[in-house]
């Protein structure tokens, strides 16, 4: 950073740094973008130079230009002392908990996280003998009655994956850290333009970067930021294991961090208006996005988030799944696919009942989750006419 350096930028408001953070265009020749650096071998001028250990580049595991800019773009988004790296969202989560866990130790983890958390807590986690207990999200502070002398960290995601109930951070954080326990998060609904993790307590933020950095649906990445107190333990995890992002995904994530601002506040309001709109429709008994009032987290999200994102999820009054089939197939704008974040509407059917352990998911319909993306409303809701239309003949 040249005009701007780092602790400049840091006094400099949000949209700002958005704009200039991770940039350096004297050293680019000028041009406004770092650009794709691909390297493994980074070569030393001198026999000296080979051995420093403080040179800015020593080895492409190690970082290069492009994943730098990245790198210290995303802390001063985040608020934090430092980030790194990995190649999709599930691995910027379990290099997390690899950096918080040992073997012998015991990590909380809502009971409402992303479903391959969970696996990677019930699968492998379990194998290098660290117990996972799953809590209820609504908990707050009552998760204190859940941790032994051996928790060493607890998963909070707000708000839960596909069912959307808030979590009160703040008080979790104030708990775990009065017991020494890092507070690991799952921010990818939010991203830190919405909810600044670590001004609220978080240790390590996770971001899965293929959503809302992303933004075009053509990239995996992840990113894990740290406060001051889990930074290097980070570092060092992240070193051991060298599992990077490639390059092209840096770069397109660089392109996409430039106008997230901008595409998460339009996410957000199509989103909600979506929303209102699906809670006036007879079709549906509830509709789950914390910016509703009708959203039992609602209060929290007001006091907590910055804004709403555009996915959230209905439950439908009952019917059959052959009439929830005819609804989908109905559609033509929406995709059915995986994923979030991007410029196109999505949806898919879901039912967190198969897995849920602590907590009990009947909401007494057949449940779906919506990405809102960037198209007319008007035809968005006319789609779903459609659907909902094709729902009724389906009986
Ligand atoms: C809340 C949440 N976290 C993490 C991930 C994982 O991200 P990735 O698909 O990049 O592994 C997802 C993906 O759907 C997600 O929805």
């Amino acid at each position: 950073m040249s005009k701007l350096d780092q602790e400049r930028l840091k006094r400099l408001r949000q949209k700002t740094r958005i704009v200039h953070a991770g940039r350096n265009p004297e050293e680019q020749f000028g041009f406004v973008n770092t650009p794709i650096y691909r390297g493994s071998t980074v070569l030393s001028p001198t026999a000296a130079d080979l051995r420093r250990s403080d040179a800015r580049f020593t080895y492409g595991t190690k970082g290069t230009p492009t994943t730098e800019a990245l790198e210290n773009a995303w802390t001063q988004l985040a608020g934090a002392a430092g980030t790194v790296l990995a190649p999709t969202g599930l691995a910027a989560i379990t290099l997390a908990l690899m950096t918080a866990l040992d073997a012998g130790d015991h990590l909380l983890v809502t009971d409402s996280a992303y479903r391959p958390t969970r696996a990677f807590c019930d699968g492998f986690l379990r194998r290098m003998n660290v117990e996972t207990t799953y809590y209820d999200p609504q908990a707050g502070a009552g998760v204190e009655a859940l941790m032994r002398p051996n928790t060493k960290a607890i998963l909070v995601e707000a708000p839960g994956s596909q069912s959307f109930e808030m979590q009160d951070v703040p008080a979790i954080a104030q708990v775990a850290h009065g017991r020494g326990v890092c507070v690991i998060m799952d921010n990818t609904w939010a991203t830190p333009i919405f909810f600044p993790p670590h001004e609220r307590g978080v240790d390590l933020a996770v971001e899965a970067g293929t959503k809302y950095l992303s933004g075009h649906s053509d990239l995996m990445l992840g990113l894990v930021s740290a406060n001051d107190a889990w930074f290097a333990k980070l570092r060092r995890t992240f070193d051991l294991f060298a599992n990077c992002a490639g390059p092209e995904d840096c770069f397109l994530a660089l392109r996409g961090l430039r106008t997230m601002d901008l595409r998460l506040r339009e996410a957000g309001k199509q989103g909600l208006a979506m929303a209102e709109w699906l809670e006036t429709r007879a079709e549906v008994k509830q509709v789950l996005n914390p910016a509703l009032p009708s959203h039992p987290g609602h209060d929290i999200w007001k006091r907590d988030f910055l804004g709403a994102s555009g996915l959230f999820s209905v439950v439908l009054h009952p019917v059959s799944e052959k009439a929830v089939d005819a609804l989908l197939d109905g559609l033509s704008l929406f995709g059915m696919g995986y994923s979030w974040g991007g410029f196109e509407s999505l949806v898919i059917p879901f039912d967190c009942a198969r897995y849920r352990t602590a907590t009990k998911w009947a909401p007494g319909g057949p449940a779906l989750r919506f990405q809102i993306g960037f198209e007319d409303i008007e035809d968005l809701k006319e789609d779903l006419d459609r659907g909902f239309a094709a729902m009724k003949r389906a009986g």
